[in-house]
């Protein structure tokens, strides 16, 4: 197991809206070289960035046109070389996005794909043998050039569905995964990977991993396909570093990923904790953890020794943190954030509270995705310092309200979440009972009931973590005598006949 995973903190980058440097009104490379320091300094030491290769950015850079080819808008390959090199020197690690699955309508790949004469690429993408007869899946693209066939697209109508196989081809077009053209699509994923793996690169967020392999309906096809894929990477770069979206972490970590997220989908109740009518983390406390931290607890032990379980604050593709958890809800949130096992995921912006920016028109295929995407408020001077453009150039526009947060004003506020943040990702570093792997056992999870507590625990050390996110007091009952919190949030506990009562808007972190 790779070892910097086991106090990494990631920070996900979004770099169309994280720092402009040339006055275009989006992010690029060398914006984000000038931010390592910040991203630093929050405690973080790993990146994730989102999609950053040549692509018509009908999906924000999920639609590739050239793998091999950074976005001009960002910079060139060498000025991505730069950041990679400019991260390591820090002691940081960078993941690039890397989308297997599908690819732009524009791809050479594809042009060469549509054409009715069979040559390389035929057989590239997931195509059915007549225009009358549609693969099944996500629909398919149709009549669009002489190649008597629909192809399949994998997300978007303009994401045709790269061919991995079928698990169990029945169609005479069903490609068997080990057949040639299903082949040649594995060999140019570790092309691409042994590129950018090459310059420099510390590994992958592999975008939709657990949907290469069609008519899989249990993974099993998929899980043996990354499994050849780790087999490539043990061989050639076995430091490299794996996450999926996925969201089934006995699958994906079966099949070698080293991370794998919880997310909005998928049967995690990821969405009970943050994202729903009565989320968890609110303090008007009507939420419920339990179903959450069952599926949880079956996750971990299957996965036990096998790698590690990510909880990412949010995503690009997800509302906002702060659209339905609040100020100091936010506190709370994090503490828990950052005292479960695996690797935290921090969304850029979700450190000051950056809000969901409502009634926006969809930007690069983002529809109500856009609001999560605004750029990063630095400070309070123009276009929030994220860019000296036109603010009609800003890729997405600002969020407009008079108080929104920003890292200059809450870095000037020992009582902001900045700090908060900031001081828990140190907390969670100084004590290896809180890291990646450490164990966890959860001492009070019930229905609809608060707090949530749960023991972290490593060799020499036991951390007790109770969360009560509503705003009542609450009580559990506890076996531990506790002595002064180790670190804690909004008041005291009381502690009697076994039973314990913390205060409404807490969380406390206690040695037993
Ligand atoms: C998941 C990505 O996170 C999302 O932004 C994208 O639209 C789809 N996959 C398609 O690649
Ligand atoms: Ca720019």
């Amino acid at each position: 197991m790779v070892k910097w995973l086991d106090d990494a903190v990631f920070y996900e980058i979004y770099p169309q809206s994280f720092k402009d440097t040339n006055g275009d009104g989006i992010g690029d490379f060398r914006g984000i070289l000038e931010k390592l320091d910040y991203i630093e300094g929050l405690g973080c030491n790993a990146v994730w960035m989102n999609p950053c290769f040549e692509s018509p950015f009908g999906d924000a850079g999920y639609d590739i046109s050239d793998y091999y080819k950074a976005a001009p808008r960002y910079g060139t390959n060498d000025e991505l070389k730069q950041l990679i090199d400019a991260a390591h020197d820090r002691g940081m690690h960078i993941l690039l996005d890397l989308v297997p699955g599908h690819t732009s309508t524009e791809h050479e790949w594809f042009r060469a794909s549509m054409r009715a004469e069979k040559n390389e690429y035929t057989d590239r993408y997931v195509w059915t043998d007549s225009i009358w007869e549609e693969p099944e899946g996500q629909g398919s693209l149709r009549g669009i050039s002489d190649r008597d066939g629909s192809c399949l697209v994998s997300f978007f109508s303009h994401q045709p569905a790269l061919n991995y196989g079928y698990y169990r081809p029945e169609k005479p077009w069903q490609q068997a995964m080990d057949a040639p053209g299903p082949r040649a699509t594995v060999e140019e994923l570790k092309r691409i990977m042994r590129f950018w793996l090459g310059i420099g690169c510390d590994g992958f967020r592999v975008d939709m991993a657990h949907s290469l392999v069609k008519g899989d309906e249990d993974g099993k096809g998929t899980v043996r396909l990354w499994q050849k894929i780790r087999e490539f990477l043990e061989e050639e770069f076995p430091e490299a570093v794996m996450v999926s979206e996925w969201g089934e972490p006995d699958k994906s970590l079966a099949g070698g990923f080293h991370m794998d997220f919880l997310l909005h989908f998928g049967p995690s109740h990821y969405n009970d904790l943050f994202r729903c009518d009565e989320p968890y983390f609110s303090g008007r406390g009507k939420g419920d953890v339990s179903k959450f931290v069952r599926i949880y607890q079956e996750n971990h032990k299957k996965t036990a020794g096998k790698g590690l379980i990510c909880i990412p604050s949010g995503n690009h593709d997800m509302d906002r943190l702060a659209r339905t958890v609040c100020k100091d809800e936010l506190k709370v949130a994090f503490a828990f954030l950052l005292s479960m096992p695996g690797a935290p995921f921090i969304y850029y912006g979700d450190e000051i509270g950056m809000r969901y920016v409502e009634g926006l028109t969809s930007v690069e295929g983002g529809y109500n995705r856009t609001g999560s995407r605004s750029p990063m408020q630095w400070d309070a001077s123009v276009n929030a310092g994220f860019s000296l453009a036109g603010e009609e150039k800003l890729y997405i526009p600002l969020d407009p309200a008079p108080d929104r947060p920003t890292v200059k004003g809450q870095m000037e506020d020992p009582a902001s979440l900045y700090h908060e943040v900031k001081e828990l990702i140190a907390f969670r570093k100084e004590h290896p009972a809180l890291r990646s792997r450490g164990g966890i056992e959860f001492i009070y999870a019930e229905k609809n009931a608060y707090p949530f507590a749960y023991v972290r625990s490593a060799e020499d050390e036991k951390i007790l973590v109770i969360l009560n996110p509503s705003g009542q007091p609450a009580s559990f009952a506890c076996e531990y005598s506790l002595a002064e919190p180790l670190r804690s949030f909004g008041g005291k506990i009381t502690q009697r006949d076994g039973s314990v009562t913390v205060p409404g808007g807490f969380y406390g972190f206690y040695r037993v």
